[in-house]
């Protein structure tokens, strides 16, 4: 599943997972934990991102994944459990910036591709349809307008007790956008056998609904 930023990707790609009984896998969150481990590091400020130091320390950067009680996936950096920190904006601009260096793509896909190996995946990200894993049973593509996913994701910020302003986040929005979608390294784009999802006027049940009998119609489950 692949699509912008704060459309509503995990929330359809965990639900999907749940119905399917597959592994949810959440590709930003790598480069989230990546941005994380650079800005404790001073490599990644609003000045300067320092290439040569995070690439020459990618080794370093262990990611995996592990339930919480509840079942939901985690995230967690050099075993250290990172979920809330990397949800921050500052950890977003930053992944937003280090996942447009070759190098650090190149190891974020080669993990990906081993997380995915045994199938019963369901990962969203931004190059997955068209880098990590051409050959997917099934592609979604979801996109959503920006004053919405502006919206949605200010509520969230308010609901955890922060005072945004809505054209901050959504001027965010608008440079994550570009920068997803003109880097150079594989840019946010839609794979040609994928099935588009627009978002802006529908409900989750029913996107989850649409998507299960996508799947079920393309791999012939029923
Ligand atoms: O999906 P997200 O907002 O957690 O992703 C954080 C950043 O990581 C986003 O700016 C784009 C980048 N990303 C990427 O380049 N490739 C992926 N497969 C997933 C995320």
């Amino acid at each position: 599943m692949d699509g912008y930023s704060s459309c509503g990707k995990s929330t359809i790609a965990k639900g999907l997972a749940k119905k399917l009984g597959y592994t949810y896998i959440d590709s930003g969150a790598m480069y989230r934990a990546v941005a994380l481990f650079a800005i404790r590091n001073g490599w990644i400020t609003d000045q300067m991102m320092d290439e040569k130091a995070i690439i020459e320390h990618l080794s370093n950067i262990k990611i995996t994944f592990k339930p919480n009680l509840s079942g939901v996936q985690e995230t967690f950096l050099n075993d250290e459990n990172v979920e809330k920190e990397i949800r921050t904006l500052e950890v977003a601009n930053g992944a937003s910036r280090v996942s447009t260096l070759a190098a650090v793509r190149k190891e974020m896909v080669r993990q990906q591709q081993e997380m995915g190996i045994n199938k019963g995946v369901v990962m969203d990200g931004r190059d997955i349809g068209t880098v990590v894993f051409p050959n997917a049973e099934m592609k979604l593509f979801m996109t959503c307008s920006p004053e919405i996913r502006a919206k949605r994701r200010y509520d969230e910020m308010v609901s955890k007790g922060e005072s945004p302003l809505y054209e901050d986040v959504l001027a965010n929005v608008k440079e994550r956008d570009l920068r997803d979608t003109t880097r150079e390294e594989s840019p946010l784009r839609q794979a040609e056998d994928a099935i588009v999802l627009d978002n802006s006027e529908i409900g989750i049940d029913e996107q989850l609904i649409w998507a299960l009998n996508m799947f079920n119609k393309i791999t012939g489950n029923n």
